[in-house]
C-alpha cells in the first residue's frame, strides 16, 4: 500500500486535529504530543466533519451527536455498533506519513 507524505515537520509537543485529504479521502491527522492517529473523516452517524470533534479517553467524538471512535481501532463506543477506518501513520525524519489504498491504486490492481 503507497505511504503518502502528508507534513513535513513534526512536533511532539503539538496537540490537535487536522483534517487532510489524501489519495481522494478525507482524513482527520490526530496528534496527542508523541502520538499520531489517522481516522476516516467522516462520520458514518450522519457524515459530520470527524476534524470538528474532539479526543477523550483514547476516542475521537463527533461534534453532532457525540457517538465516539477508538483512536486506534476506529470502532465505535458501546452501543453503536459501527466504526470508521483508520489508517497507518509513520512519523519518519523527513515528516509525517499515512498508508493508503487510493481508488485509483485499486482500479490499477497494485493493491
Ligand atoms: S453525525 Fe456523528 S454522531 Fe451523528
Amino acid at each position: 500500500m503507497p505511504w503518502y507524505k502528508v507534513d513535513d515537520h513534526f512536533n511532539a509537543e503539538h496537540t490537535g486535529i487536522e483534517k487532510i485529504k489524501v489519495a481522494g479521502k478525507s482524513i482527520c491527522l490526530v496528534q496527542l504530543q508523541r502520538e499520531v492517529y489517522a481516522l476516516s473523516a467522516i462520520c458514518p452517524h450522519a457524515g459530520a466533519d470527524l476534524s470538528k470533534g474532539w479526543c477523550t479517553n483514547g476516542q475521537l467524538t463527533c461534534p453532532y451527536h457525540r457517538y465516539a471512535y477508538d483512536l486506534t481501532t476506529g470502532r465505535g463506543a458501546a452501543g453503536q455498533n459501527d466504526y470508521i477506518n483508520t489508517y497507518a501513520v509513520e512519523v519518519r525524519e523527513d515528516g509525517v506519513y499515512v498508508e493508503v489504498n487510493s481508488w485509483l491504486d485499486k482500479i490499477k490492481g497494485l493493491v
